[in-house]
């Protein structure tokens, strides 16, 4: 579903590609959550977001389910990296994973707006035909732009459709869709096993290669058992198990830190550490210095911590 938001006077405004923090308050608890900006920057001001329905998900059950046209909602500035260059030349790729297309999408349309200047393919995977977004749209642009073609590719096999059109990404798919793959500019959004599928195949082969990954990697911390994590301006201090990040953990805690992008992009949590070492959950690496910044959300627990909180 995709909701239109007409932001107040402090919006800064934002490029195609970058996501906001979208904040409701559900039940007296205030629920934050990243979300892509789905269509390019919009004469009359207003700006869009596309919410899929997830299962146990408050917010965007809230969004889908309850939010009625005139609802205040509140949103944070425009945030990510993953944007076009307001100029550039040579052919682009554009490579989208489930909801992973968002981005994609604002960027699509953005260039479509200029009339399609640079040739684009956008390769789009899905489970089942019927989750892919924008599909009808998407095959209008190809339609009317020469410069621009659509590939829609099932990851579930399907005997009916050629190999290409089916299956998780490959070499072999990707140099049939794209043959000419290594004079394109890549951008890749999707699942964190998807991104890191795609750098691998076209990080060193393509012109160019950026990519945003909408779920971390799952990463097994070996370390068991627990620590005590003091909140010093709160007084508190709680056990919680070493290997779970440190938002989750606080979270089962009954505590509601800040948050938005859950995976260490939008800098939401990011709070003071007095003491104590961490484990980036992404990389694995450890961090002990004193009096540094952590991200709750792509943080464990390594040793007792007092954190700012
Ligand atoms: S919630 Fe976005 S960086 Fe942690």
């Amino acid at each position: 579903m995709t909701l239109l938001l007409r932001p107040n006077r402090h919006w800064q405004g934002f490029t195609a590609g970058q996501h906001i923090n979208v904040s409701v308050e559900i039940n007296g608890i205030r629920v934050t959550r990243s979300y892509s900006l789905s269509d390019a920057p919009r004469a009359d001001g207003r700006i869009a977001i596309t919410v899929k329905a997830v299962e146990g998900g408050r917010l965007s059950r809230h969004l889908c389910d309850d939010a009625r046209v005139g609802d205040v909602v509140g949103i944070g500035p425009a945030f990510g990296e993953m944007t076009l260059p307001s100029t550039g030349s040579g052919p682009l790729l554009f490579l989208a994973a489930g909801s992973g297309i968002t981005p994609l999408m604002a960027m699509l349309r953005s260039v479509a707006a200029l009339g399609m200047p640079r040739p684009l393919t956008l390769v789009y995977w899905a489970r089942i035909a019927g989750e892919f977004c924008f599909a009808e749209e998407l095959r209008g642009l190809a339609a009317r732009h020469a410069d621009f073609k659509v590939h829609f590719v099932l990851t579930r096999a399907d005997a009916r459709l050629p190999d290409e059109s089916q299956g998780r990404v490959s070499e072999q798919q990707l140099s049939t869709l794209v043959p000419d793959v290594a004079q394109r500019h890549v951008y890749a959004c999707g699942p964190g096993g998807f991104v890191e599928s795609v750098r691998a195949l076209l990080a060193s082969r393509a012109s160019s290669f950026k990519s945003e990954a909408f779920t971390p990697l799952p990463r097994v911390v070996e370390e068991g058992g627990t620590v005590q994590v003091t909140l010093a301006r709160r007084g508190q201090t709680l056990l919680v198990p070493r290997g779970q990040s440190l938002l989750a953990a606080l979270e089962d805690a009954g505590l509601n830190p800040a948050s938005g992008c859950r995976m260490g992009i939008c800098n939401t949590c990011a709070c003071g550490k007095r003491s104590g070492t961490t484990r980036h959950l992404h990389t694995n690496t450890t961090q002990s210095e004193p009096v540094s910044a952590l991200r709750l959300c792509v943080s464990s627990a390594a040793s007792d911590l007092v954190l700012d909180l």
